[in-house]
């Protein structure tokens, strides 16, 4: 395994997520590990991450210097290499000159470390300070205009250094550079495949939970259906599933995942609430969206506690809270004035902090597309795994405006029609989220030779990465054409559809 310190870096995790997708376990440990926890993970390398501080701040990140003794090898990033410039007595200059952004790299010296570079490469610098005037036997391999010690290596020492970030897209041979250090210097084996990680969580789940029980909220989603699947494998009967229907669920969405809960994975113990009417009674007359929101979030911890106390009576061995917790949903959390975040509040992280229960994540240190693949391995249809992603609130902030069961009817009718026709065209899976929306006004058109004055659907798909930014989907007009031509004729209520050609930013995925 390939064993990455963490000095706070932004980036950090994606190190130990890239190795993994060279087929080399990696995990991240904080930068003040125990030598003695080395030794006993015994990595195959050590990559030092970057880090936001400078090796000059009194309190500075730091790591025991012994383990530059282990004989392991370590490869610093950014304010890594500058913590082995530290430790080996070289100069390290601070903040005057900050460098950000693309720049390029001149190669002097392949060496090891660069090996299969080309004497100008495109690289990401994100730093303040610079390693300067290293001892003599560390070769210099590399620098920018502004960088005289871009790269070092010193083969004898087994100490490697870059002052660019390899791990992220824009150092575009970062991956080289990695899979040198890791497979040429390391010489780590590829033996690291799903199986083995789901192995290796369901063994993790079995420690961290005992004889204990967990019980876990679940929607339907990709992520805590996943988490509830490997919990499953873990501890069998011991799992108390919960699926609330708030009532502002898509159409067939209920039936689905029941389906899967009761019938395809025989989860021992699955509780379906209807909580539609409390739900649907709180939002009466409710047109605000930040009001629909936490409204919801509110009611939704209510009856979610509700329910836990009326197991936990029933169960005295649930200890723990289940949660579908991947990666990304840590940064953000971490980062409130991340713009979705301070958009809209959602209201999904808040829920384990007025529990009682201990919190277990299995997913926690997982990337999106890692979670389909470990949901492949324990069978979860491609229906759950390609599911697209589904707001809390649900179609309460898909109704603009008060919401109203003949709304929800009419919307949901609508949205069934659009994605049954996006998976039918094949174009569910190229786009990243699709949805239709109801819009608070009416408006006249003409049916046959009467006059109609009815709502207005729009439909929103859009194509994206992260949902952070988003791009809306180009669909085919014929396509467009058979959808609008369905939703109007099978859906009483509606007289026009519209397409939404926003991009985001300026327009959020949701309406509200
Ligand atoms: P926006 O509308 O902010 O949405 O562009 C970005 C992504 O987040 C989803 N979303 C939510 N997901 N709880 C969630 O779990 C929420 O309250 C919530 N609000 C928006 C949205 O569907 C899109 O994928």
């Amino acid at each position: 395994m390939i064993l990455v310190l963490n000095f706070g870096a932004q980036y950090g995790h994606l190190i130990a997520r890239r190795v993994r997708d060279f087929g080399v376990y990696s995990e991240v440990v904080p930068c003040d590990v125990s030598i003695q926890k080395i030794k006993r993970l015994n990595p195959a390398g050590i990559i030092l991450s970057g880090g936001p501080t400078s090796v000059y701040e009194p309190n500075h990140p730091t790591m025991d210097r012994k383990i530059l003794d282990l004989e392991i090898p370590i490869l610093g990033i950014c304010y890594g290499q500058q913590l082995i410039g530290k430790f080996v007595g070289a100069n390290v200059l601070g903040g005057k000159l900050k460098e950000y952004g693309k720049r390029i790299l001149n190669v002097k010296k392949q060496g090891k470390l660069l090996k299969g570079l080309f004497k100008r490469e495109q690289i990401w610098m994100s730093h303040g300070d610079l390693v300067e005037n290293l001892p003599k036997d560390f070769d210099i391999l590399a620098s920018t205009d502004s960088c005289r010690v871009a790269s070092f290596e010193n083969n004898n020492k087994k100490l490697y250094g870059i002052q660019f970030h390899a791990e992220v897209v824009h150092t575009l041979k970062g991956n080289q550079i990695l899979k040198n250090f890791v497979f040429g210097i390391c010489k780590a084996k590829k033996d690291w495949h799903i199986k083995d990680i789901s192995k290796k969580l369901i063994q993790e789940l079995k420690k961290e939970v005992g004889k204990n029980s967990v019980i876990m909220g679940v929607s339907g989603g990709v992520d805590s259906t996943v988490a509830a699947a490997l919990l499953h494998k873990a501890i069998g009967e011991r799992i108390y599933c919960v699926f609330i229907d708030h009532g502002l669920i898509r159409k067939g969405e209920a039936e689905e995942v029941r389906a899967f809960f009761e019938k395809k994975s025989k989860f021992k113990h699955f509780h379906f609430v209807d909580a539609s009417k409390i739900f649907l009674k709180r939002l009466k007359g409710v047109t605000d969206p930040e009001q629909k929101r936490k409204i919801i979030g509110h009611t939704f911890i209510d009856v979610f506690e509700d329910k836990v106390a009326e197991l936990e009576k029933k169960h005295p061995a649930i200890k723990f809270l289940g949660q579908g917790t991947i990666y990304p949903d840590r940064i953000e959390s971490a980062q409130p004035s991340k713009h979705a975040s301070k958009i809209k509040s959602h209201h999904n992280l808040t829920l384990p902090e007025k529990m009682k229960l201990k919190v277990v994540e299995p997913l926690k240190e997982f990337y999106k597309d890692e979670v389909r693949k470990l949901g492949k391995e324990l069978k979860i249809s491609d229906e759950i795994l390609k599911r697209h992603p589904f707001p809390g609130p649900g179609l309460a902030i898909r109704v603009l405006g008060e919401i109203t069961d003949e709304k929800l009817r009419i919307l949901r009718e609508a949205d069934y029609i659009f994605i049954q026709e996006l998976k039918k065209s094949k174009f569910y899976d190229k786009t990243w989220q699709a949805l239709a929306a109801l819009l608070p006004v009416k408006s006249v058109g003409v049916m046959g030779d009467n006059r109609t004055y009815e709502y207005i659907i729009t439909l929103r798909a859009v194509t994206s990465i992260d949902a952070m930014t988003a791009d809306w989907a180009k669909l085919p007009n014929e396509l467009l054409e058979r959808i609008s031509n369905r939703i109007i004729n099978e859906v009483s209520g509606v007289n026009r559809v519209l397409y939404d050609v926003t991009q985001k930013p300026p327009g959020t995925i949701e309406y509200e």
